[in-house]
């Protein structure tokens, strides 16, 4: 079983490439949350894994959300692993998400780091589509590296992307996170042809549709960016600030559609 959060499809790329490689099935968490469904029996698994971007050197709320809710039934000391995607450094997001693990008696077995393409455009900038791919590339040797490990239960640490004294950087950065995620800065534009995919992807719940347009209702969300990178029509923007930051989806996975 492999529980994943993705907004732009590397999370999502990773974890069904490992899927490929051990028989596990996938779980999307925007899924798990709609449902508010947060048991599951894993008395059958072999493996429990979980995939997620980094984001601010920890992990989405959405999964420490996930985490503080879930309840696994048929828990017996089976392995446990996070494989973390990232721009380049993880810091201690398998920290926070071992303490949260070990709160529900839960250890957590190994975890994994795999450096691909950063899509925090308020403070970087895509790279154009044959850097992506190179990028992309050279994510594949740690993918590959997480897939033999995962699949033949090995433990430890194997995450080379943690940087320079992770839990000080963590406990630092994260902060921002926890007590900011103001939706404030998201503006739509014109170009809005009121499709609502923002609204359908949205992983928890934040935006409306206002007369067709999107509203984002709530005062904080995730700050995933997967409305704003995943916008057809490319009317969702940053502060206006971000025309030439470019927008992304991993090429080598199928974008995720919700089913309703
Ligand atoms: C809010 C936010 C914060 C981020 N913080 C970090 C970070 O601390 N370190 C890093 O290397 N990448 C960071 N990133 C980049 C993502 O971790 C990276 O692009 C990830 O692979 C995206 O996963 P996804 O495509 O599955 O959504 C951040 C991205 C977002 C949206």
């Amino acid at each position: 079983m492999i529980f994943y959060f993705s907004a732009t499809g590397n999370s999502k790329y990773v974890a069904e490439r490992i899927a490929a490689a051990t028989d596990d099935h996938v779980i999307f968490l925007r899924d798990v949350i709609r449902s508010r469904c947060y048991q599951f029996d894993v008395s059958q698994e072999r493996r429990i894994g979980f995939v997620t971007p980094t984001y601010y050197f920890g992990l989405p709320s959405v999964v420490s959300f996930f985490l503080e809710k879930l309840r696994l039934t048929g828990y017996r000391d089976q392995y446990v692993y996070v494989a973390l995607t990232c721009g380049k450094t993880t810091g201690d997001a398998a920290g926070q998400m071992g303490k949260l693990l070990k709160s529900k008696g839960i250890t957590l077995s190994a975890q994994f780091g795999i450096p691909m393409v950063d899509n925090y455009i308020p403070l970087t900038k895509l790279a154009d589509p044959q850097e992506i791919e190179r990028e992309l590339d050279a994510a594949e040797e740690y993918i590959d590296e997480a897939r033999r490990v995962v699949r033949a239960r090995g433990t430890g640490d194997y995450n080379r992307c943690q940087g320079a004294a992770p839990g000080v950087v963590t406990a630092l950065a994260y902060s921002a996170y926890a007590h900011g995620r103001s939706t404030k800065p998201f503006v739509v534009t014109d170009a809005c042809i009121g499709c609502g995919l923002c609204q359908e992807i949205c992983p928890c719940g934040a935006i409306t549709l206002a007369d067709g347009k999107p509203v984002w209702s709530k005062p904080q969300c995730v700050r995933c960016l997967g409305c704003l990178h995943r916008c057809p029509a490319k009317a969702i923007h940053w502060k206006r600030a971000d025309e030439d930051k470019g927008r992304y989806y991993n090429p080598r996975v199928e974008p995720y559609r919700p089913l309703t």
